[in-house]
């Protein structure tokens, strides 16, 4: 933003108001922007050669019959203001070719963009392909290979969808876009895989996209040619009916300043207890109980239906119908089970229950 913010005031600086009579009048009002339109803009007043298309766009926003570093200032205002995206498109692009179609993509839906660059970039050299040791070769040649992610995406929560790009490479998907697919948890994510390519069908990288990692939804997906057009893309993303996954409710314990993710359990407590949070967050004391309990007070009571149970740290248990347990070590008796603490976070437990009462806050994620 900050760079943006100084390329506006060099354009402020140099470029007096442009006149674009013929272009389209503005309609702020309807105006929906993206990155690209930025970009356009940014580039016409720059003076940058520009496409025949921008004749047709809405971008002059303060509507006083020019385009100038104002209309600029307002496009990203409308850009900040504009409510978030739970659209991802991720791709990886060597000669610029999927990424004319990611762009495509990224303008009509507005989506969030992220582009998978290589730790160590692809040089000429490495994509020749004619040369058998190439290095894209020799990748594709083997199944294995994890080519390293430059700036690997710190997390793929805010996303339910995500249109995944990439150039065809010997009739598959690059492997670095493998390294992509195993490095984050699509299970509850729509992908939708698109494709560059000199000939070749998307089909067997859809394939391996859909046998490699647990993915909640795969529609088809699409392979344009390098010339294809917006209009050829728009057509494309008309036509996808995206399915709605159906998302697990996540609970979520803080304990002094630290969160702890918990899934519930199968049972009518823990229903119940969904429920009961879904009004909003409860805060329990909980008390130290022979050394590997932590135990308190609900402030309902839910549906027993106890078991004789050994518990294991991370174990969530309804104890009488009444109080919540929350395990950091083993014991056997009788409970309700009310979920079960994420495995990553239960190293967590013995330093944050160890000792002492606690004060923990539930919620719904
Ligand atoms: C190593 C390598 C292998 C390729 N293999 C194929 C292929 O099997 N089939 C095909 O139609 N095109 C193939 N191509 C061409 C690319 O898929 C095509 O140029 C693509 O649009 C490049 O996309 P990009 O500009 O986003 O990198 C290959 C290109 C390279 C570099």
């Amino acid at each position: 933003m900050r760079v943006l913010t100084m390329i506006t005031a060099a354009i402020m600086a140099v470029v007096s108001p442009i006149s674009c009579e013929s272009m389209k009048k503005a309609d702020a009002e309807t105006g929906k922007y993206t990155i690209q339109d930025v970009r356009e803009l940014q580039d016409f007043l720059l003076g940058k050669p520009a496409g025949s298309g921008l004749k047709d766009k809405a971008y002059d926003l303060d509507g006083d019959g020019k385009w100038t570093a104002y209309d600029l200032c307002l496009m990203k205002q409308t850009l900040a203001d504009a409510p978030d995206t739970d659209v991802l498109v991720a791709y990886f692009s060597r000669t610029g070719n999927t990424e004319k179609i990611a762009e495509h993509i990224i303008s009509i839906t507005g989506a969030d963009s992220y582009v998978i660059n290589a730790a160590v970039p692809y040089t000429d050299a490495d994509i020749r392909y004619q040369d058998d040791n190439c290095r894209a070769n020799k990748e594709q040649n083997d199944k294995m290979v994890r080519p390293e992610i430059a700036e690997p995406l710190e997390s793929l929560e805010k996303y339910d969808v995500i249109y995944l790009g990439y150039p065809i490479w010997w009739g598959e998907e690059p492997r670095i876009i493998d390294t992509f697919l195993e490095s984050g948890d699509l299970s509850d994510k729509v992908v939708i895989p698109f494709c560059t390519s000199g000939s070749s069908g998307i089909a067997r990288s859809e394939k391996n996209i859909a046998e490699l990692v647990p993915i909640g939804a795969q529609p088809a997906g699409r392979r344009f040619a390098a010339s294809a057009s917006e209009s050829d893309v728009q057509k494309w993303i008309d036509g996808i009916t995206i399915p709605e996954i159906k998302k697990e409710s996540v609970m979520k314990i803080s304990v002094n300043g630290t969160e702890l993710r918990a899934s519930f359990a199968d049972t009518k407590a823990a229903q119940e207890l969904k429920e009961k949070l879904s009004s909003g967050p409860v805060t329990l004391e909980l008390g130290e109980y022979g050394g590997f309990e932590k135990v308190g007070k609900l402030p309902w009571t839910l549906s027993r239906t106890d078991e004789k149970v050994s518990t294991e740290a991370g174990d969530i248990m309804l104890y009488q119908g009444n109080q919540m347990t929350i395990f950091y070590n083993t014991n056997s008796w009788s409970y309700t089970r009310l979920g079960v603490i994420d495995e990553a976070d239960r190293a967590k437990l013995p330093e944050l229950f160890g000792s002492g009462d606690v004060t923990v806050t539930l919620s719904l994620d």
